[in-house]
C-alpha cells in the first residue's frame, strides 16, 4: 500500500509513502540513523534487521520536545562529520515527529543537503509529521521557528511500531486524523464514527486515508501559500493553549482536539455548522479520550496570544473553520467580538 507525493516544481521532489511495506533496504553508501533511547530500546533491533549499508552509524539524542533545539542539531552535525558522512550518504529518522523534524533539518543543512528517509514510529508522525517536508527546531521565541522545507526521499510507516505507543500518544495522533477528515472528507468522518481504530485493519485504512489527503495537499502547495494552511484547522487555538500551559499539560494533538472544538464553536456561532455537527465532532474526540474543553483565565490575553502565532501575518488573524463537516472555509476578517463571544463559554470569568 502506498501514496505518492508529487510536488510540482522544476526540481523532482516526488517520493512515495509506504504503509507496511518495509522489507530490506539496501544502501551502498554510509547511513546514519537518528533516534532516541526510548525508540531504540523498543524497536531498533527490528529496524537494523532490515537495513544493509556500507557503514551504519546510530546517533542517539535525548527524548523530548525540550531537546528539539539547535544544541541537539549541532551535536548531530558533529557526529555526522566525525563519521565522515559525505554527499552520497543518507540519514534515517527513526522516531516520532521530534526526531523526524530534527533529522530532516540536519539533512537539509549537512554539506548543504543530503538525502534522508523517514521511518515514523508515532501515529502523529505517520499521518502528519513525516509527510510533507516541514523540518526544524524550536528556539526561545517559539516552536519550529528555525527550519526548512526539505522533502524526504521516502517514508516507511509500519503499524507494528505503534503497538508500544502509550494511549495518550495514540489519541494525540487520532486528533490530527479527525482534523483531516473534518476539513477534507465527509465520508471519511462518517467512517470514523462507525469504525474503531483499535482494529488493526481499520487503523491501516485510516492511516492510508490521512496520508493520501496530506499527499494531495502537499503536492498542490508545498510551502503553505494556500491550501496547506487548512491543515492548521484547530491549531490557532491549540497554540495559545500550549503556550498558556507552558507545553507541559497537553500533548500537541490533545491541544488540537480542544482547538477543533473552539473553532467549531466559532463556526456554530457563525452558522457555518449546526448543533448536530458540533455534537458529533465532540463525541468522536471524546471516544478517543481526547480533551474537548479548556478554561480560559483571561479572554483578552488569550485573544492577544493569537497574534504571536507564526502563521499570523501582517497582524491579521486567519481562522480555518468548517463549512459543514468535510469542507472548510478560510476566514480572514472575523470581528474580535464574534471570536470573544464564541470563546466566552470557555471562560472562568464570564
Ligand atoms: P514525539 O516525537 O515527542 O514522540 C512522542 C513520544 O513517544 C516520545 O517520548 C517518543 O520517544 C515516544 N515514542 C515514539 N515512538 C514510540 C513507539 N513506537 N512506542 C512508544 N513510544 C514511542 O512526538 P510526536 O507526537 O510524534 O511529534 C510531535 C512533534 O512533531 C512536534 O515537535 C511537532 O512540532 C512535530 N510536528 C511536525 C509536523 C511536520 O509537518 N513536520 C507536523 C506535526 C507535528
Ligand atoms: N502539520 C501541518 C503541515 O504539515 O502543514
Amino acid at each position: 500500500m502506498k501514496a505518492n507525493i508529487d510536488i510540482q516544481t522544476k526540481e523532482d521532489k516526488s517520493y512515495s509513502v509506504y504503509i507496511n511495506e518495509l522489507k530490506t533496504l539496501e544502501f551502498n553508501t554510509k547511513v546514519a540513523i537518528l533516534t532516541n533511547p526510548k525508540v531504540s530500546g523498543l524497536h531498533l533491533k527490528t529496524l537494523l534487521s532490515k537495513i544493509n549499508a556500507n557503514e551504519l552509524y546510530i546517533i542517539t539524542v535525548p527524548d523530548g520536545e525540550e531537546y528539539k533545539n539547535l544544541d541537539t542539531i549541532s551535536y548531530v552535525l558533529d557526529r555526522l562529520n566525525e563519521h565522515q558522512l559525505d554527499r552520497k550518504s543518507l540519514i534515517i529518522a527513526f522516531g516520532g515527529g521530534v526526531i523526524g523534524d530534527m533529522t530532516g533539518f540536519c539533512a537539509s543543512i549537512f554539506l548543504r543537503g543530503i538525502e534522508f528517509i523517514q521511518i515514523p514510529t508515532t501515529l502523529l508522525a505517520q499521518v502528519d509529521a513525516s509527510v510533507g517536508g516541514k523540518t526544524g527546531v524550536n528556539n526561545k521565541f517559539g516552536k519550529n521557528l528555525t527550519g526548512s522545507f526539505y522533502q524526504p526521499k521516502a517514508v516507511y510507516c509500519e503499524t507494528s511500531f505503534l503497538k508500544t505507543l502509550p494511549n495518550r500518544e495514540f489519541g494525540a495522533g487520532v486528533a490530527e486524523m479527525i482534523k483531516m477528515a473534518l476539513t477534507f472528507d465527509k465520508d471519511f468522518f462518517e467512517w470514523f464514527e462507525k469504525n474503531d481504530l483499535k482494529n488493526e485493519e481499520n487503523l491501516k485504512y485510516a492511516i492510508k486515508k490521512c496520508i493520501q489527503t496530506k499527499a494531495r495537499v502537499v503536492s498542490l502547495d508545498e510551502k503553505e501559500a494556500g491550501i496547506r494552511a487548512v491543515l492548521n484547522y484547530g491549531h490557532t487555538f491549540a497554540h495559545v493553549i500550549e503556550n498558556e500551559t507552558n507545553y507541559c499539560v497537553y500533548l500537541h494533538g490533545e491541544a488540537v482536539a480542544i482547538g477543533i472544538v473552539m473553532a467549531n464553536k466559532l463556526a456554530l456561532k457563525m452558522k457555518l455548522i449546526d448543533q448536530n455537527e458540533f455534537d458529533r465532532v465532540e463525541k468522536l474526540l471524546k471516544k478517543y479520550n481526547l480533551p474537548t474543553s479548556y478554561m480560559i483565565k483571561n479572554i483578552n490575553n488569550f485573544y492577544e496570544t493569537f497574534f504571536h502565532d507564526k502563521k499570523t501575518s501582517n497582524n491579521k488573524l486567519k481562522f480555518i473553520l468548517l463549512n459543514h463537516i468535510g469542507d472548510y472555509v478560510i476566514k480572514n476578517n472575523i470581528k474580535k467580538e464574534i471570536v470573544l463571544n464564541a470563546l466566552k463559554d470557555n471562560c472562568i470569568e464570564k
